[in-house]
């Protein structure tokens, strides 16, 4: 075993570690596609951008859906984020210091970014800055999410810590991580996708041509994202990347179910038939979380042991944490379906 001295201890976890990773990875996939969903939804309205009354006509429902998923994909991000501090606290704090002055930036950027949304969505039909304020919303979620790409690469990889003693500015960006790089495009890719269908299913009864032009972008999407998805598998280390080629029954399984799920998705999508693509679609986004907790642990093999953990229970601190994340999600659900039960409305 490697000896990396720069880990710190693992504090306690109050639940058992697997318990803690379903919860972590069940949020972190409902945190991502709402991600994909605004930046996606943000890049189809930004290419198509046109002054035209039919343009703001049909496509004002759409902007104004990117605020509502915008809050609600930053609230489903805190509970991912409490469920990994749990358990891969020592290792995310350490690479959240590491890059820590573009961290922090984070939110304020984040605020901008959220607000530009809104004033898109006002702006939308009555003024160029609309245009302007979904672009500087585009700019700042890229750039958050190569932050994010950035410090959960650099939890997963101890050995790149060394870094720290040539740079303590927390500016560390792992540029020559050359998986960083496919990382960072698969979840651009993803977002283009995910938006492609969610627009196709938007208009599946008001607009067949704009339904059909949605599935055409979740397929054109789809297709670069095999080519991405290779080039980031080759990126990664030769013993890491041979267990997801047959070194590791369920990794290797998983990654081929993932793949056979997309290109069942991509046939369906050609064929038009917008529910089972979906269908498809939601099965790759599942595999592709489990191979992103795959890589974690590969990655992380010599540096963490899940089992080794101390467990000290707080039965009723994790209950009562439970019942109120329930309950919130209650209130969101609740919330959007308020927000989405009045197609035709716009109100300003
Ligand atoms: C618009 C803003 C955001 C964008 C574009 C974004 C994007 C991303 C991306 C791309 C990843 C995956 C990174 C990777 O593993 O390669 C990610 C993961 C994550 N994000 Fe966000 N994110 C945003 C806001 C937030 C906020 C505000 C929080 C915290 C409250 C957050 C918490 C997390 C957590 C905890 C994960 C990792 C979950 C896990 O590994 O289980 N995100 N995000």
């Amino acid at each position: 075993m490697q000896h990396i001295p720069l880990i710190p201890y693992p504090d306690p976890i109050p639940a058992p570690a697997g318990i803690l990773i379903l919860l972590e990875q069940l949020f972190f996939l409902i945190h991502i596609i709402l991600i994909n969903l605004i930046l996606g939804l943000g890049l189809i309205l930004f290419f198509k951008w046109k002054r035209e009354k039919n343009f703001f006509l049909v496509n004002k429902l759409i902007a104004k859906k990117i605020p509502i998923l915008f809050a609600i994909g930053i609230n489903m991000a805190i509970p991912a984020l409490l469920f990994l501090q749990v358990t891969f606290g020592h290792l995310f704090y350490t690479s959240s210091i590491l890059m820590g002055t573009f961290w922090i930036l984070i939110i304020p950027f984040l605020i901008v970014a959220y607000y530009s949304s809104y004033v898109h969505y006002k702006k939308f039909d009555i003024s160029w800055i609309a245009k302007y304020a979904l672009l500087l919303m585009i700019v700042i979620i890229l750039y958050i999410a190569l932050m994010l790409v950035n410090n959960l690469s650099m939890m997963e990889l101890p050995e790149k810590w060394n870094a720290y003693f040539t740079n303590r500015d927390g500016t560390i960006i792992l540029w020559n991580l050359s998986s960083l790089y496919p990382r960072y495009i698969h979840f651009i890719v993803a977002s283009v996708a995910v938006s492609g269908i969610f627009y196709s299913l938007y208009f599946s009864k008001k607009d067949s041509t704009k339904s059909h032009e949605g599935l055409k972008i979740f397929a054109y999407a789809t297709i670069t994202q095999i080519i991405v998805g290779i080039w980031f598998l080759i990126s990664l280390p030769k013993d890491i990347m041979l267990k997801f080629m047959g070194g590791n029954g369920i990794a290797t399984f998983i990654l081929v179910f993932g793949i056979v799920a997309t290109i069942l998705s991509l046939i369906f999508a050609f064929k038009s038939r917008l529910k089972i693509s979906l269908l498809f679609l939601i099965l790759t986004l599942i595999a592709m979380v489990i191979n992103r907790y795959n890589l974690r642990m590969f990655q992380l093999e010599d540096n963490l042991n899940l089992s080794q953990l101390k467990l000290v229970p707080q039965w009723d601190v994790f209950t009562i944490f439970t019942f109120i994340l329930l309950l919130g999600i209650g209130v969101i659900i609740y919330m959007l379906k308020i927000a989405f039960s009045r197609p035709n409305e716009v109100r300003k």
